[in-house]
């Protein structure tokens, strides 16, 4: 672990350990420059101190201030705040959440958060992170509770799909669902959208990125959430953060540079949700605020899903074994666990026109199905209610190749059987259909 992480939070992490000589010096500097000096030659020095330093009462003073000289509670305020000894952060989002960016898995965002937290609050935090690349909201949204399942109960859930999008309302509402914990939304950034990065080849995988930030918005304005702003943080201190003096700086250039934050975007980040929830706790957690929040439609959902958590089919909303929900109807499908991967278990074709049905009759207004391919070539996939067909879906490609592994499915299907055909599938192009959740 690198010494900056363990210095308290508002010191500036590896910038002020070359600089301890004129540290005092700085500090009054950087207060005069928040008044007088253009702030990009001191980008992204004492970045953190800043952004803690919102919490407390004037910029001025957090500028000014000697951080080690105040005890790391002091900015909290009122001691009346309830922050509970030990406390559950369960964190869902795309490739940065699962720690892509970073040259050290301790330093991760979410790392970078339970630090800071704890250390603002004295309390343990649990982390249950699932974070999980090429993956939008909806791949989460269903079949939730299976997350929820042989963890601890979370306090609160932290959601990062500003890039990724998705449905974040739907995932929100399965989260209210199952769940008394409270939802904040963690607005993050990337300097490009995903077309940048994406297959030369998929146009579909060109999403535009101002509507996927919209998709989280979306779900803060109609659930009533609190959305943490990494970006308005950033911006009005220190400029575009993609700018090329500060992209370097804050994110990760090896790869598909300025998609990933790097080491330092991911620190400030952690460090400034963690900032934000301390500051924001009583609100967050603040009952009348349950009780206005709308209710979510009281859906029911049939889940057949056997990806992650093996094949338990139990309780509301518990994934039952796609293996045994689905038949052949013919040659051409078969029921493979992935190399290497015991728990991965799917259903595959490779050739093309064979079906695969449902056993039973299904009921749906609307589904998602998860799907998978294992060549660059990405498969196709018709799905009929009967003999109806209702949708033909052409699997993407995310960023460089990457999988987007959840489909959704707008079209209903009432008492009758689903047939998944292959189209396009072939031995070097094969077809997974690896879960199916059905709301109705
Ligand atoms: C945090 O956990 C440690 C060890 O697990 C324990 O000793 C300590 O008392 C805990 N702190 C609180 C506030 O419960
Ligand atoms: C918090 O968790 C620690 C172990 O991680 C335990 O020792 C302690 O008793 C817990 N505190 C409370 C108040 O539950
Ligand atoms: C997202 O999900 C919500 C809740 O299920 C639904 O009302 C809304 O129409 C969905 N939005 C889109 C764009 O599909």
């Amino acid at each position: 672990m690198p010494a900056s992480l363990d210095r308290p939070p508002g010191l500036c992490g590896d910038f002020a350990r070359n600089t301890s000589a004129v540290v005092g010096l700085l500090a009054l500097l950087l207060g005069l420059s928040i008044l007088v000096l253009p702030l990009s030659p001191l980008y992204p020095a004492c970045n953190s101190q800043q952004i803690l330093g919102s919490a407390l009462t004037t910029p001025a003073a957090a500028g000014a201030a000697a951080p080690a000289a105040a005890p790391a509670t002091a900015w909290l305020g009122a001691p009346s705040r309830a922050i509970p000894p030990n406390v559950t952060v369960m964190v869902f989002g795309g490739s940065t959440t699962f720690g892509r960016g970073v040259s050290d898995p301790a330093n991760k965002w979410v790392e970078s958060f339970r630090r800071a937290f704890e250390r603002l609050t004295g309390s343990n935090v649990t982390l249950v992170n699932r974070g999980r690349g090429a993956t939008t909201a909806d791949y989460f949204a269903s079949c939730f509770s299976r997350y929820l399942n042989g963890q601890p109960t979370p306090t609160v859930f932290l959601l990062e799909f500003a890039i990724n999008g998705g449905n974040v309302t739907r995932l929100v509402e399965s989260m209210l669902r199952s769940s008394d914990a409270p939802v904040v939304l963690v607005r993050q950034m990337a300097c490009y959208p995903a077309i940048r990065y994406s297959s030369a080849t998929d146009l579909d995988a060109r999403v535009s990125w101002p509507e996927q930030r919209e998709e989280q918005r979306t779900a803060a304005y109609v659930y009533r959430l609190h959305e943490f702003d990494f970006v308005s943080h950033v911006v009005p201190r220190y400029g575009s953060p993609c700018s090329a003096d500060s992209l370097p700086k804050l994110f990760q250039v090896h790869e598909a540079p300025g998609q990933h934050l790097g080491d330092l975007g991911q620190r400030l980040l952690g460090e400034f949700v963690a900032s934000e929830l301390v500051r924001n706790w009583d609100e967050v957690f603040d009952p009348a605020r349950r009780a206005a929040t709308p209710h979510p439609p009281a859906f029911k959902e049939t889940c057949f899903y056997a990806d992650e958590v093996g094949s338990a089919c139990a309780g509301e909303g518990a994934a039952c074994s796609i293996e045994n929900a689905f038949a052949p109807d013919g040659e051409g499908w078969s029921f493979v666990a992935k190399a290497g991967r015991k728990d991965k278990v799917c259903w595959q074709a490779d050739r093309p026109g064979v079906r695969l049905t449902t056993v039973d009759p299904v009921e749906f207004f609307e589904a998602t199905i998860y799907a998978e391919f294992t060549d660059r070539n990405p498969s196709t996939m018709e799905l009929f209610c009967g003999n109806q067909l209702l949708k033909e879906i052409h699997l993407k490609h995310g960023m460089r190749g990457s999988m987007v592994k959840a489909a959704a499915l707008h079209a209903a299907c009432s008492g009758q059987k689903l047939t998944v055909v292959s189209k396009d599938a072939a031995p070097d192009q094969l077809l997974r259909v690896c879960g199916i959740s059905m709301f109705s």
